[in-house]
């Protein structure tokens, strides 16, 4: 049971007993007021136990659609049947300051912001501290994945969005290699967000825009992406599959969806091969235990076919000491070290026997990169996969 205007559509899922609002509210007179008071009444008056009123995807809500919602409380707390629980999102400043107003109307309404602390690794990796990180993996691996990115399909004049996009390094420099008509970068991090708008401004990129949104409930059209990016975050969300069915949501019958994992099991060098070796298994268990799957490139290609992609496409990227500066590759290695052993390492309180340990494990994968006879690697799994027209 829907309620669809032409800018905003309210749609009820018995399931959840729950109403999702989509769109942009903004009610035009008393009589569209009244009809979307009076839809909403009747699903209360269907409905037992709890109604969740969910505003993840409403973009704006005008001053008589607030009044509307606080009349429809009222008339809850009035027939005092059901609990009301109303769940706003954090990357919509409106609905964190106006909907807990409506417990004014009624105390018993309850507040919840879903995207606060919604996977366990949040606060770290929208720290900004973890930018330089990502910008130091960034220098060594774009020279590499440029080429990979037109093996699976990335062309000139294509509308691009990277969702999970970070700082905006990489949209910034697939405006400057392909010319994509339009680059749409979104990113949950406030900070990152800021960073990718002034890395903007000082690479002179017109044609694209950063936002902030949630990449499992994206404010964004169905079908409006030729090329879909999503790299080095599924590994960090405990629902990898809900950021997958986004993807695929807004990406164009016939476009691709592009995805990037680590997988830490294809990690090796030589000399010291078995104290790397066992250093990658640790951090990836103390990933497991952050929620990360660090190990999760080899189960992408699984992840885009059981999602009906088609015509799915595979490369290993391999940065080594062969083909990358070592002392940029040195960079990215002493980022991780600082990265797992005392930003993870605190938070997941380990001893200070095990933070030595590994932070000596890192020392020795330093010491292979910088022997000028070592060898040494981080492969990551990219696949892509077309959405069926
Ligand atoms: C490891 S970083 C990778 C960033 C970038 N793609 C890169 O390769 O440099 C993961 C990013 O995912 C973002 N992120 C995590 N969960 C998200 C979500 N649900 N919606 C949007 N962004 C999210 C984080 O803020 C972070 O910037």
């Amino acid at each position: 049971m829907n309620f669809t205007r032409h800018t905003y559509t309210l749609s009820y899922d018995p399931l959840d007993q729950q109403v999702d609002f989509e769109g942009i509210l903004r009610l035009a007179d008393e009589k569209e007021s009244t009809d979307v008071f009076t839809y909403l009444a009747q699903i209360h008056d269907q409905v037992e136990g709890t109604l969740r009123l969910n505003f993840r995807r409403l973009r704006y809500i005008n001053a008589r659609g607030i009044k509307m919602l606080s009349r429809f409380i009222a008339y809850a707390r009035q027939r005092d049947t059901l609990s009301i629980k109303i769940i706003a999102s954090g990357v919509l400043a409106w609905s964190e300051r106006m909907l807990p107003n409506l417990r004014e109307v009624w105390d018993k309404v309850e507040f919840s912001i879903y995207d606060h602390n919604f996977y366990k690794s949040q606060n770290i990796v929208e720290d900004l501290d973890f930018i330089p990180l990502l910008r130091n993996q960034t220098r060594i691996l774009w020279p590499l994945e440029k080429d990979v990115l037109v093996r699976h399909g990335l062309a000139r004049g294509m509308k691009v969005a990277d969702i999970c996009c970070g700082c905006g390094d990489v949209p910034l420099l697939i405006c400057r290699e392909f010319q994509p008509g339009f680059m749409l970068g979104i990113d949950h991090s406030e900070g990152a967000v800021e960073y990718a708008r002034n890395l903007q401004a000082d690479f002179n990129v017109r044609n694209a825009e950063f936002q902030r949104g949630d990449a499992t409930a994206l404010m964004v059209d169905d079908n409006s992406f030729d090329f879909v990016l999503c790299r080095l975050s599924l590994q960090i969300f405990s629902h990898p599959e809900l950021i997958l069915k986004e993807l695929i949501r807004i990406t164009k019958p016939g476009g691709r969806v592009y995805t990037l994992c680590e997988d830490y099991d294809l990690i090796v060098g030589n000399p010291e091969g078995s104290a790397i070796r066992e250093t990658y298994q640790r951090a990836a268990v103390y990933g497991d235990d952050m929620g990360m799957d660090l190990r999760n490139g080899k189960k992408l290609y699984s992840m885009l076919a059981e999602a009906r992609l088609e015509a799915i496409r595979t490369d290993h990227i391999v940065v080594d000491t062969s083909n990358t500066d070592r002392e940029a590759f040195a960079r990215v290695i002493e980022s991780w070290r600082t990265f797992s052993v005392y930003t993870i390492g605190n938070s997941l309180e380990l001893s200070q026997e095990d933070q030595d340990s590994l932070l000596a494990g890192y020392n020795a994968h330093l010491r292979t990169i910088h022997s000028p006879y070592g060898y040494t690697n981080w492969t990551m799994v990219a696949c892509s996969g077309r959405k069926p027209i």
